[in-house]
Order: C-alpha cells, then structure tokens, then sequence
C-alpha cells in the first residue's frame, strides 16, 4: 500500500467510527457551523489544533502559517479574520505557538533561505523591538523560546490592531484575544498574554470613526 494511501483508508474507519458514535454526527455538522473559536496557529505537523485541545469537528476555525504570524497584509488571514469575526462571530480568538518553533530560529539567523526570508522579516521586527530582552538571555534555547513567546505577544497585539477586531469590539464587546505557547515536549499549552475584549493599544493604532 502506498503511504497516501492509508490515509484514504483511515479515513473510512475514522467515519465509520463517528457514526457509530454519534449517528447525527455528519448530518448535524453538514447544515452548520457555529465555532466559538478562531485558532492562529504554526503550519508545524506536532501542532493540531482539535487535537491538542481536545475539540471536535465544528468547534474550531484554524488558520495556520509558518509561525502562527498575523501580518497586516496577508490577504489570507485577513480573510480568515473578518469572516470568523463577522460571520461565525466568534468570542475567542487564540494565536498559538510552540517552543522549538523552526520559523522563529530562523529569523534568528543571518542565513538567507530565499522566498521565506520575505516572511521570516516579520519576525525579525518582533526580536529588533524586544532585543534588549532577548540579547539579555544567554543561552541559545532560551533566546528562541522568549521570542516564540514575544511573537506570539505582538501577534494578538496585531489582531487587536484591526479594524475588523477592534470594530466587533465596540458592538458586540468580543472577541477576547489569548496567546499560548504549546510545548511539543510535554504537550502542555502555556498562556502568555491576554487581551479582553475593548483593552486599549498605543492610540495611534486606535481607530476613533469606526
Ligand atoms: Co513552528
């Protein structure tokens, strides 16, 4: 058997199973989904979001890219955004990371690895602003897994720079923003940083006419 193969055929008994569990499983998952969450994660394989939540199909909208970024240009996960906080409306939104995360030891190089450094520069940015922090550490883990966490710090500060976010949170006072850090270690995910509902930024990133 092919290695693709397999999948197709855990596919079959993995359905088989949910019926067998639940037969309205797929019936009541088909008219609807009404996700409470928006999770922001890395493209890494060790990370799945269901899976390491415990959660099942429907109870989740993801978006993952390299280093769980939220890039104000990114059409991609602005897309992603607005339709999971206008639509779905969700209350949480969660960018989650992990240690011995490869994007952020990357950016912390001076290697260049062609198109992705166009990506990586992002994170370049986050350690230029924390640098002193980083600079401080002396040992070479410890220096990427405190930018893992401060990445993932200024990327719920990104979501909160949107006037997608930021418009939701003056009518309807959600989505809370959570950053979490999970170890592939251990499995344990770590809470970072914290953003209520209607917290205030820096005001020039505060929209007044929305
Ligand atoms: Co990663």
């Amino acid at each position: 058997m092919k290695a693709y193969e397999r999948l197709l055929l855990e596919n079959k008994a993995w359905a088989a199973e949910k019926v067998l569990d639940d037969p309205e499983f797929f019936s009541r998952l088909s008219h609807l989904q009404t996700p409470e969450f928006l999770w922001i994660g890395c493209s890494d394989s060790r990370v799945p979001a269901n899976e390491i939540t415990g959660t099942q199909p429907g109870e989740i909208f993801v978006h993952r890219n390299i280093a769980n970024m939220v890039v104000h240009t990114d059409l991609n996960l602005l897309a992603v955004l607005q339709y999971a906080v206008d639509v779905l409306k969700v209350k949480h939104i969660i960018v989650c990371g992990h240690y011995g995360c490869g994007g952020v030891k990357a950016a912390l190089t001076q290697h260049s690895y062609g198109i992705i450094n166009k990506w990586l520069r992002n994170i370049k940015d986050v350690y230029r602003i924390h640098r002193e922090e980083i600079d401080s550490l002396k040992i070479d883990d410890e220096r990427v897994d405190r930018l893992i966490e401060l990445n993932v710090q200024e990327q719920v500060m990104n979501l909160a720079k949107t006037s997608i976010v930021q418009k939701s949170w003056k009518n309807n006072h959600y989505p809370h923003l959570h950053g979490w850090v999970y170890s592939i270690e251990n499995g344990i995910i770590k809470s970072i940083f914290e953003m209520e509902a209607g917290t205030h930024l820096d005001p020039i990133y505060e929209f007044d006419d929305l």
